[in-house]
C-alpha cells in the first residue's frame, strides 16, 4: 500500500510539473484558455500530492521525509509565486509558470535518485537548480536585465554550497579497521583438541573449479562448482560434532571462501573475503572449523565476487540434524535457477521420491536465488516446522496455503505422506517435487494454487517466551533506510542500492559492544524486495509494519522486506567480530546495500573494499 502510494505521488507530481510547464507553453503562445485550464489541473494535482503525503507518512517519516522538506515546500513557494506574479502582471507569467513546473519536477527527481535523508545540501542544490532553470527560461525568453549577473549568482550560489554539502566526504577509516582483537585471529576448536576429548570431528573437503554440469533435462551449464557438482556436496552431520572443512581452489579465478549462511559460527571462520579472510586463491587451501551446536537447516556459499558466482553454483546445502533425529523421510531441496531453469538440486524437472504412505516427512527448502519463490503443497496439509533452521513454536496445521521463502531464507515443511501423491509447486509448477508410494503411481490432477492465500507468517504458531521482546530496554538502535540513488560504488557514481543514502563502503557501521541488545529498524523506500541478511546472529522479529509478531517466535537471519514495508528486529550481540549485514540479493549487495555491524574492541585488519 505504502509503496503504491508513493509511486501515486511521484505520478501526480510528474503530472503537475507537465502541467505548469504545459501552462508556460500556452501563456507564451497567447492561448489563454488553455493556460489557465493546465494551471488549474497543476494547482489540483500539486494539492492532491499534499494529501497523499499525509497518507503516506502515516506508514512513517521516512517515507515522505525528502517531499515534506524540500520537495513540496519548493513546490508550494514556487506556485504562489506564479500566482502573485499573475497579480502583479496582470497575466499569466510564462517564466513564473516554468518555474513552478521545475520545482514540481524535483519532487520525483529526488525521490528517484537522491532519497532519504535529504539534508540542507539536497534542498539548496534543488532550490538552486530551479533558479538556475528559471534564469535560463527568462533568458531563453529573450529578457535582459543589468541585474541579471547577480541574478546568475544568486541561483548558482546554493548549488555549489548544497553540492559541498551534500557529497559525502571520504569515508574515514572504518572504525573495525582500528587497533582491537583481530577478527581472523577468532577461529573455531583445534581439531585435535577436540578429537582428545571425545568430541566427534567431521572432515570434508570441497574443492572449487569450473565444470559443466548437466542437469535432469540434459541441459547443460557452465558452472562453478564445488567438487564439479552444483549444487555441492550436501554435508549432513549431527549436533555436537566438529564440523572441519577444507576448502580447496583448482581453477576459480575470481578467489573463492566459504560462508556458513544462517549459522553463527566463530567471525574468524565466517568466510566474508576481505574482511575475515583473504579469499582462497587457485592453489590454494582454507581449512574452516566450528561446532555444530544447532540443529536446523543452513546453507553454504562462497563469498567472494558472491553475485556472481553463488549465481554460477557455488554453494551447497548444510544440515545438522539432532542426536535423536525423528523417524521419518527427510529431504533437503535447495532452489536454484541456472540460467532459465529452475532446479531443485541438479533437478530441473518433476521428481518423484517414493515413501510408504503414513510417514512422516520433512521437506527442508532452501532459496539459494536472488529473489523470493512461493511454495505450494497440494494433496495433504502441512507444518511449517521450521524457518531459517529454528523450529517454530506450535506450528499450526494449515492447507491450501502457499508459503513465501525469501532469498537466503529455509522452510522446514512436516507433511504425511498419504496414498495419493503429495506435491511441493515452486512458483506454481515451475518446479516439482512430489512425494509418492511408488515411482510409477499416476500423477495427480493438477492443482491451480495461484489463488492460494500466503500464510502469514506474522501470526502463525503460539508464542513462547523469548529472552527479549518489543518493550526490552534496547542498548543501541539502528535503522537502516533501504533505498535507490546514485551514490558512489567501487570509485565510480551509480544508481546504487543503498543504506540511508549511501551505498557501501561509505555506510556507517553500526557499532555495539559485547552483550549489547540491538533494536533493528528496516525501512524498505525503494520499489525492489530486499532480502536482509545478518552474518553471525539471529535476530527476533519484532514489529511489522508497527503490528507486534503474536505467533510463535520467529528468529531468522534472513527477512524479506518489500516495498513499503518496516521490519523491527532485535538481537543480542553475543558473537563479537566485525560482520556483515546485507541485502542477499546479492545483486543489490554488489552495487551497495552492506552495512558492517561491529563490536567495539574488534578490528577486520585485512578489510579492503570488496564486492560483497
Ligand atoms: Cu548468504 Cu553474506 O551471505
Ligand atoms: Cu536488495
Amino acid at each position: 500500500m505504502t509503496a503504491r502510494l508513493i509511486d501515486v505521488e511521484v505520478l501526480a507530481a510528474t503530472l503537475s510539473a507537465a502541467a505548469w510547464l504545459g501552462a508556460a507553453w500556452c501563456a507564451a503562445a497567447r492561448r489563454h484558455r488553455a493556460a489557465v485550464l493546465l494551471v488549474t489541473a497543476a494547482v489540483l494535482a500539486m494539492l492532491a500530492r499534499f494529501g497523499l503525503v499525509a497518507a503516506i507518512a502515516r506508514a512513517g517519516w521516512w517515507f515522505v521525509q525528502e517531499k515534506v522538506s524540500v520537495a513540496l515546500p519548493l513546490a508550494a513557494v514556487t506556485a504562489a509565486a506564479a500566482g502573485a506574479a499573475v497579480v502583479v502582471a496582470r497575466r499569466l507569467t510564462p517564466v513564473a509558470l516554468a518555474v513552478a513546473g521545475y520545482a514540481a519536477a524535483v519532487g520525483p527527481v529526488l525521490t528517484l535518485l537522491a532519497g532519504y535523508p535529504a539534508g540542507w545540501g539536497t534542498g539548496l542544490v534543488a532550490a538552486g537548480a530551479v533558479a538556475l532553470a528559471g534564469m535560463v527560461t527568462w533568458r531563453a525568453a529573450g529578457n535582459r536585465s543589468r541585474r541579471a549577473p547577480f541574478a546568475w549568482l544568486f541561483a548558482l550560489a546554493p548549488v555549489v554550497l548544497g553540492v559541498a554539502i551534500a557529497v559525502p566526504a571520504p569515508v574515514s577509516a572504518a572504525p573495525e579497521d582500528g587497533h582491537g582483537v583481530a577478527v581472523t585471529s577468532l577461529r573455531g576448536p583445534d581439531p585435535a583438541a577436540a578429537a582428545a576429548s571425545g568430541i566427534p570431528v567431521r572432515r570434508f573437503t570441497l574443492t572449487a573449479r569450473t565444470a559443466t554440469i548437466t542437469l535432469s533435462s540434459g541441459q547443460r551449464f557452465q558452472a562453478w562448482t564445488f567438487d564439479g557438482r552444483a549444487p555441492g556436496p550436501a554435508l549432513e552431520v549431527t549436533q555436537g560434532d566438529l564440523v572441519v572443512v577444507t576448502l580447496r581452489n583448482a581453477d576459480i579465478a575470481a578467489g573463492v571462501t566459504l560462508h556458513w549462511h544462517g549459522y553463527d559460527v566463530p567471525v574468524g571462520e565466517d568466510g566474508v573475503a576481505g574482511m575475515t579472510q583473504d579469499a582462497v586463491r587457485p592453489g590454494e587451501a582454507f581449512e574452516y572449523r566450528f561446532r555444530a551446536d544447532r540443529v536446523g537447516t543452513y546453507w553454504y556459499h562462497t563469498h567472494e565476487a558472491s553475485d556472481r558466482a553463488v549465481r554460477l553454483g557455488l554453494y551447497g546445502t548444510l544440515v545438522v540434524r539432532p542426536r535423536d533425529a525423528a523417524a521419518g523421510a527427510d529431504l533437503t531441496l535447495p532452489l536454484h535457477t541456472f540460467g532459465t531453469a529452475l532446479a531443485v538440486g541438479d533437478r530441473d524437472q518433476p521428481t518423484t521420491h517414493v515413501v510408504a504412505p503414513g510417514t512422516p516427512v520433512r521437506l527442508r527448502v532452501v532459496n539459494t536465488d536472488d529473489g523470493p519463490h512461493r511454495l505450494a503443497l497440494t494433496g495433504a496439509p502441512f507444518r511449517l516446522a521450521a524457518v531459517d533452521g529454528t523450529d517454530l513454536n506450535e506450528p499450526g496445521v494449515v492447507d491450501r496455503v502457499a508459503l513465501r521463502l525469501p532469498a537466503g531464507a529455509r522452510a522446514d515443511l512436516l507433511v504425511t505422506a498419504g496414498p495419493a501423491p503429495v506435491t511441493l509447486l515452486v512458483d506454481g509448477g515451475r518446479a516439482t517435487v512430489r512425494l509418492a508410494p511408488a515411482a510409477d503411481a499416476a500423477a495427480p490432477a493438477p492443482v491451480d494454487t495461484a489463488a492460494w492465500p500466503t500464510l502469514d507468517q506474522t501470526r502463525y504458531g503460539a508464542p513462547a517466551a523469548t529472552p527479549f521482546g518489543p518493550d526490552s530496554h534496547f542498548d543501541k538502535r539502528f535503522t537502516m533506510v533501504l533505498d535507490r540513488g546514485v551514490s558512489m560504488v567501487d570509485g565510480l557514481p551509480k544508481y546504487a542500492f543503498t543504506v540511508n543514502g549511501r551505498a557501501y563502503p561509505n555506510v556507517a557501521t553500526q557499532t555495539v559492544r559485547t552483550g549489547d541488545l540491538v533494536h533493528l529498524t528496516v525501512v524498505n523506500r525503494s520499489r525492489d524486495t530486499h532480502p536482509m541478511h545478518l552474518h553471525g546472529h539471529h535476530v527476533l522479529a519484532l514489529r511489522y509494519n508497527g503490528r507486534p509478531f503474536t505467533g510463535s517466535p520467529l528468529w531468522m537471519d534472513t527477512f524479506d522486506v518489500q516495498p513499503g514495508e518496516v521490519w523491527e528486529v532485535a538481537l543480542r550481540a553475543d558473537n563479537p567480530g566485525v560482520w556483515m549485514n546485507h541485502c542477499h540479493n546479492l545483486k543489490h549487495a554488489a552495487k551497495g546495500m552492506v552495512v558492517h555491524l561491529a563490536y567495539e574492541g574488534y578490528a577486520a585488519p585485512s578489510h579492503h573494499v570488496h564486492g560483497a
